[in-house]
């Protein structure tokens, strides 16, 4: 777990300041979840929540800077793909800021026809336990 929450810090910005506990709970609520490694050190991570049948969405794809155009980014999505609750899904879904390229290279597509919105919720969920 701290090895999954130095990754997000070092190589996102939208993962940054998790905690352990909070991290735990994320996995436990992920249908899916892919780590790379080197040797014993986490170098990339990718999740997803499913429900198994219609809708899927992609979460948290990183791999650190160093082991960045090697392919990792790609086997860890395509392992996510072929997990069994995506695999049954008819939609795959993703939000991402900088890496359509990397998602298009895959296959996404990006959707003109939709918006994103999102509620955000002032309170830490940690708080509401
Ligand atoms: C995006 C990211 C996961 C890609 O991982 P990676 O291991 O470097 O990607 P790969 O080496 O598997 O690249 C696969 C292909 O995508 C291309 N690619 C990689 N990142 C890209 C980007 N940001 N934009 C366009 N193309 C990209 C590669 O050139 C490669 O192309 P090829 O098929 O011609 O060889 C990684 O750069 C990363 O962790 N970035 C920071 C976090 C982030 O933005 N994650 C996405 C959150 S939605």
């Amino acid at each position: 777990m701290d090895q999954l929450r130095e990754l997000f810090e070092s190589g996102s910005f939208w993962a940054q300041g998790r905690n352990g506990n909070d991290l735990r709970r994320m996995l436990a609520g992920s249908q899916a979840a892919v780590t790379a490694w080197n040797q014993r050190r986490l170098v990339g991570f990718g999740r997803a929540t499913s429900d198994g049948v219609y809708r899927a969405v992609l979460w948290d794809v990183v791999v650190t800077q160093e082991h960045q155009g090697l392919g990792l980014g790609r086997r860890i999505v395509k392992a996510l793909l072929e997990a069994p609750p995506l695999v049954a899904s008819e939609r795959i879904y993703l939000m991402t800021t900088n890496s359509s390229g990397f998602y298009e290279r895959l296959g996404f597509q990006t959707v003109e026809s939709q918006r994103l919105m999102q509620l955000i919720h002032n309170s830490n969920p940690t708080a509401i336990k």
